[in-house]
């Protein structure tokens, strides 16, 4: 694990974002690092290091197109000076000032006159029911923010030097919908300098490798929305005929068998862990989550998500295979009012404020065991300097 100066260093402030963001936040945070010439990112290359990525949102949101490119103006009204924080462990805003250092996760959304990258026209891997300009949605100011950590310019996002200081390297990102998400909006951005052939997909469309051959870089997205073995009986609609078999000693050799072909990968899990599951150890069921009249021990989707975690950071501090890792953190509810799944409002236009909305008892729960498992892998990691 790096040094405490490391802008990356592990926070655990709240953020909230709220979904009108498009995939390019953790595009935005950890890519940005790669084209940026005032943040330094010395360690790169170096040794394999887990690194924290903040919240993100956006499940099905990816950024669309626009034909009228007048930011709405009174989607604008963020006066920084009304926004509030909240109390955490973290460095705050004024000692970043101070010290001149900048933590890329904490910030505020600003209004971005630039606007998107990419249209529902210029990029085609903008599935469908991702199509919201499409699908209806009336409003566009959602498209003019940016990211804006406290003390640092952080440049907009540059395909082209990304794509030059990725020749010959792999990016992964190992997860779920919102990791497909990304890889999408990656796409189409990097479309703009280069168009990727598809190289694999899998029989569903979920797993897929891309190579750019200009640059010879190589992305991948791989389904797993577990990360560890997982038997599950959804149809293509996600609708359950059976409750999830969950191995929580036994990773998902999907990713795991490629991990050695990674420069770089986003690891990231979380909601599926809140689905009724049976738990399974040393091949025997030891419980379940939300199994009544099944006569099993509850042991609760933390018990699993922790133990699952481990076994995660187990393999990754374990492998002599020197990669650079980024763990991203469960997100924020995808709706107001109404489980991750389940709908609710999903109205907002501009993003909420810091403190504006609280996170849900699990989604802290989800969060809590994420930060612990994430800070004990990572002093594990610097005894033996591959971390
Ligand atoms: C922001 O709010 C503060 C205090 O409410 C006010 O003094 C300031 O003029 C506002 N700034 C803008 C840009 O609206
Ligand atoms: C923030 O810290 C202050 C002082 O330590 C405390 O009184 C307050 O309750 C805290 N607020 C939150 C939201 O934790
Ligand atoms: C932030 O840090 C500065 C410098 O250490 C300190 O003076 C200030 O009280 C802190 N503010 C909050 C809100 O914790
Ligand atoms: C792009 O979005 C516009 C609405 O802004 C819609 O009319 C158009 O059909 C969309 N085009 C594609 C290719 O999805
Ligand atoms: C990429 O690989 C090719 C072939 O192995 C090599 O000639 C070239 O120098 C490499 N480029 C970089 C930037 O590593
Ligand atoms: C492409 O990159 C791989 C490493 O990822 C390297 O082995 C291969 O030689 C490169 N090919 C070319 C044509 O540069
Ligand atoms: C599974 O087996 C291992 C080694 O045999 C043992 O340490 C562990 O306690 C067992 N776990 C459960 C849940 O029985
Ligand atoms: C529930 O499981 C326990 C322990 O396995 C067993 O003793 C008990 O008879 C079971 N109860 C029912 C209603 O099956
Ligand atoms: C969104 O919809 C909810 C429920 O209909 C409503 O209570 C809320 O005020 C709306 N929020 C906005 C920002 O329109």
């Amino acid at each position: 694990m790096r040094s405490d100066s490391n802008p990356f260093s592990s926070t655990k402030h709240k953020h909230f974002f709220v979904k009108f963001a498009v995939s390019l936040l953790l595009i935005g945070l950890s890519f940005r690092l790669f084209v940026s010439d005032s943040i330094s990112f010395s360690s790169v290359g170096e040794t394999p290091a887990i690194e924290q990525a903040t919240n993100t949102e956006s499940p099905e949101a990816n950024a669309l197109s626009i034909e009228d490119k007048e930011p709405g103006s009174t989607d604008f009204a963020v006066n920084g000076s009304q926004i509030q924080f909240s109390n955490d462990s973290a460095p705050n805003r004024t000692q970043i000032l101070e010290t001149g250092e900048c933590d890329l996760f904490i910030g505020d959304w600003i209004p971005d006159p630039s606007g998107p990258f990419y249209t529902n026209r210029s990029c085609l891997a903008i599935e469908g029911h991702q199509n919201c300009m499409k699908n209806g949605r009336p409003d566009t100011g959602y498209l003019y923010w940016r990211w804006n950590p406290v003390g640092c310019d952080l440049p907009r996002f540059n395909p082209k030097k990304f794509l030059d200081l990725m020749r010959n390297k792999s990016w992964a990102f190992i997860g779920d919908s919102i990791s497909r998400n990304h890889v999408q909006s990656l796409l189409c951005i990097l479309s703009q300098v280069e168009q990727a052939d598809e190289m694999y997909h899998d029989k569903e469309y979920r797993s897929k490798i891309w190579h750019f051959p200009a640059h010879n870089f190589t992305l991948s997205v791989i389904w797993t929305p577990f990360l560890i073995k997982a038997d599950v009986f959804d149809d293509m609609n996600g609708v359950s005929s059976s409750e999830v078999q969950l191995h929580l000693d036994v990773l998902d050799h999907k990713w795991t068998n490629e991990y050695r072909n990674f420069d770089y990968a986003v690891i990231a899990g979380g909601k599926w862990f809140l689905k009724t599951a049976l738990y399974h150890e040393n091949d025997s069921v030891t419980g379940c989550h939300h199994c009544p009249g099944k006569n099993l021990t509850e042991l609760g989707f933390d018990h699993a998500y922790r133990k699952a975690l481990r076994l995660i950071f187990d393999f990754i501090t374990g492998s002599d295979h020197s990669s650079f890792i980024f763990f991203r953190t469960t997100t924020p509810d995808h709706f107001e009012n109404g489980e991750w799944f389940s709908g609710g409002s999903c109205n907002r236009t501009v993003p909420s404020k810091e403190g504006e909305i609280d996170m849900r008892d699990v989604d802290i729960t989800m969060r809590n065991i994420e930060l612990e498992e994430f800070e004990k892998a990572a002093e594990l990691g610097s005894g033996k300097g591959r971390f």
